[in-house]
C-alpha cells in the first residue's frame, strides 16, 4: 500500500500528480531515523524515577522514560520564569526566534513523525498533520505579532500553558509559542501520556533562540498542573482539554487578582458534542465519506470529531446503509501500516471507558453496529469504529472521546426544533450541515451556537490562520487558536485592546 504525502515534506519524492508517495517499508525507514536519533532512548523530565511512555499502538513497546516534577520543583521552575528578562526582547527578534524553531521542526519532520506514532498512536497521515500545524502555529504567530503587537505591550506572564496528549505538538507549540512570541514566559506542561514529543519541541525551541528560562518543560500528571495554576506567580494560563479541569482552573483563578488588580486571564479550549445534520438534498455518497472522516479520523480523538448525526427521515435508511458498508472496509490498526484508517485510542483506560458507554447503550436498547478489528490489533489499546442509533438526542450524555458516532432522526419541519436541542446541550465547538439547498444551509448557521461550521464537507482539521478554531458554551472561552485575536488575551492593557 502506498500514501500520498505532501510533497513539501519530501522534496524529490513526487509522482506526477506533484504528492510524494511513501510505502510501508518506507516506515521502517521512519523508525530507523527514529533509533539513530535517540540513541539510548527518549526522556523527560527532571531527575528523580523515571516511568515508562508506552506506545498505544503496541503496548510492549516502551517509546521513553519520564520523571515527573514534585510541588517543589515547579514552585522553582516558575521562580526561574519569572526572573527571565524574555520581556525585554523585541517583537521582531521574538517573531524571528518562532520562524527559525518552524524551520527545524520541518527539518526534523521524520524523528517527530516518528514520535508522534509511536507515543500518541497517530497514523502516518494524522502525523504529518501534526508536524505541519506545529510549524502553520509558529509561522502564523511571528505574522501575526508583528501585525497587531508593539514593543510597548507588557505581557501579562509568566503564563502556565497546559495542552492535552491528542496533539501533543501541535497544541503543545501553539500554545507556547503565542505565550512566547508576546512577551511571556512559558512553563509548559504537556499531558502525562506524551511528554517526550513535546521535550523534543522544547529542545528545538530552545536551539532557535529561546532562553532556557523563557520555555520551561514542566512533565507531570493533573496535579503538577494544578500546582501551576495555584502558583500566584503564574499570571496567565492557557489550557486545552476537558471542560472539567477547565472549570476547575477557572474557579483556582478566581481567588486572586493580578499586582494591578486585573483577573487572571484564561483561555480554555475545551470538548465538544458535535452535530451534523443532513437533509434529504444532500448526497449521500459524499455525506458518508465526510461523516467516516469526521467521526473516525484519529480514531475519534479529536474535540472537532462529529459526535451526533441528524439525518433526515427519507434518507436516514439509505444513508445508513452506505454508512454501515463504509465502517465494514476500515482498516483499524495497527497503526504503524501505512494502510491503516483507524489507529488506537490513547490508553487501557480510555478503551474501558469508551466501550461501557457502548455497553450501556446497547443494554438501553440502541442498535449498534461495529467496524472489525485487524488481528494483529491485539497488542494496542483498539476500539472498533461504532455506530449507536438513538431514538432521541437526550439519550447522548457526556462527550466520549473515541471512535463512537451517534445517529438519531429528524423529520420534515424539525429543523428549528432539532437546532434548538443541539444548542440545548451546551457545548459549542464544531457543526456541519450536509444539503444542497442554500435556505437550509443558512438557516442552520444562523441558529446554532457554535465556533465553526463546515458545510458540505468534513468538520475536522481546521486550517491555522484560513479557520481560527475554538467555541462557545461548554467547549470554551475563546479568542480562536490560529486567529488574530489570540494574541490579544497575551498582553496587558487599554492599548491592546483597540489594536487586536
Ligand atoms: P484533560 O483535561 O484530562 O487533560 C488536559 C491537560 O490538563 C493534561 O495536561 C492534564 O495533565 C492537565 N490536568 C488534569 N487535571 C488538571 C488540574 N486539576 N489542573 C491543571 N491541569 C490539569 O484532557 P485530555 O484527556 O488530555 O484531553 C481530551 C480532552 O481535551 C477532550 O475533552 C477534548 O475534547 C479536549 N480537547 C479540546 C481541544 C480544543 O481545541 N477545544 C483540542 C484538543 C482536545
Ligand atoms: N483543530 C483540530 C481540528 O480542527 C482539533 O480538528
Amino acid at each position: 500500500p502506498q500514501i500520498a504525502l505532501p510533497k513539501a515534506l519530501y522534496p524529490g519524492r513526487e509522482n506526477s500528480s506533484g504528492m510524494a508517495l511513501w510505502d510501508e517499508s518506507e516506515l521502517g525507514r521512519l523508525g530507523e531515523v527514529f533509533a539513530r536519533h535517540t540513541g539510548d532512548g527518549w526522556t523527560a523530565g527532571p531527575d528523580g524515577e523515571r516511568q515508562p511512555i508506552v506506545n498505544p499502538s503496541d503496548t510492549r513497546d516502551i517509546v521513553g522514560q519520564c520523571a515527573n516534577f514534585t510541588v517543589d520543583q515547579v514552585s522553582d521552575a516558575v521562580a526561574r520564569a519569572s526572573a527571565c528578562g524574555w520581556k525585554d526582547t523585541s517583537v521582531e527578534e521574538r517573531a524571528a526566534v518562532l520562524e527559525r524553531a518552524a524551520d527545524l521542526i520541518e527539518a526534523e519532520t521524520p524523528a517527530l513523525m516518528a514520535l508522534a506514532m509511536r507515543e500518541a498512536g497517530k497514523t502516518a497521515a494524522n502525523a504529518v498533520g501534526e508536524v505541519r500545524e506545529a510549524v502553520d502555529f509558529l509561522r502564523y504567530y511571528a505574522v501575526q505579532a508583528r501585525e497587531v503587537l508593539t514593543d510597548g505591550h507588557a505581557p501579562v506572564g509568566p503564563v502556565a500553558a497546559i495542552s492535552p496528549w491528542n496533539f501533543p505538538l501541535a497544541i503543545f507549540i501553539g500554545q507556547a509559542s503565542a505565550a512566547l512570541v508576546a512577551g511571556n514566559t512559558v512553563l509548559a506542561k504537556p499531558a502525562e501520556e506524551t511528554p517526550l514529543i513535546a521535550a523534543e519541541a522544547v529542545r528545538l525551541l530552545h536551539e532557535a533562540g529561546v532562553p532556557d528560562d523563557a520555555l520551561i518543560l514542566v512533565t507531570g500528571a493533573g496535579d503538577v498542573g494544578a500546582a501551576l495554576v495555584a502558583d500566584e506567580r503564574v499570571q496567565g494560563v492557557v489550557f486545552t482539554g476537558s471542560t472539567e479541569v477547565a472549570q476547575l482552573i477557572q474557579a483556582e483563578l478566581s481567588k486572586r487578582v493580578s499586582p494591578d488588580g486585573r483577573p487572571i486571564p484564561l483561555i480554555a479550549e475545551t470538548g465538544g458534542q458535535n452535530a451534523m445534520v443532513v437533509d434529504s438534498s444532500a448526497l449521500t455518497e459524499q455525506v458518508v465519506r465526510d461523516v467516516v472522516a469526521s467521526a473516525f479520523d484519529s480514531a475519534g480523538q479529536r474535540c472537532s470529531a462529529l459526535r451526533l448525526l441528524c439525518l433526515q427521515d427519507d434518507v436516514y435508511d439509505t444513508t445508513m446503509e452506505m454508512l454501515r458498508g463504509a465502517l465494514a472496509e476500515l482498516d483499524i490498526g495497527p497503526s504503524t501500516r501505512l494502510c491503516c484508517d483507524v489507529g488506537p485510542v490513547i490508553s487501557t483506560e480510555a478503551r474501558e471507558t469508551i466501550e461501557a458507554h457502548i455497553a450501556n447503550m446497547e443494554a438501553a436498547g440502541c442498535r449498534v453496529e461495529r467496524g472489525a478489528l485487524a488481528e494483529k490489533a491485539a497488542h494496542g489499546t483498539y476500539v472498533a469504529p461504532t455506530v449507536i442509533e438513538l431514538d432521541h438526542i437526550g439519550q447522548l450524555g457526556r462527550e466520549v472521546f473515541g471512535p463512537v458516532l451517534h445517529v438519531v432522526r429528524w423529520k420534515r419541519g424539525g429543523l428549528d426544533a432539532l437546532i434548538e436541542s443541539i444548542n440545548a446541550l451546551g457545548y459549542g465547538l464544531t457543526f456541519g450541515v450536509h444539503s444542497r439547498i442554500d435556505d437550509f444551509v443558512a438557516r442552520c448557521a444562523d441558529r446554532i451556537e457554535v465556533g465553526n461550521i463546515y458545510v458540505n464537507r468534513n468538520m475536522i482539521g481546521a486550517v491555522v490562520g484560513v479557520q481560527p478554531f475554538g467555541g462557545c458554551g461548554l467547549s470554551g472561552t475563546g479568542p480562536k487558536a490560529g486567529g488574530p485575536l489570540y494574541l490579544g488575551r497575551l498582553v496587558s492593557g487599554e492599548d491592546t485592546v483597540r489594536r487586536v
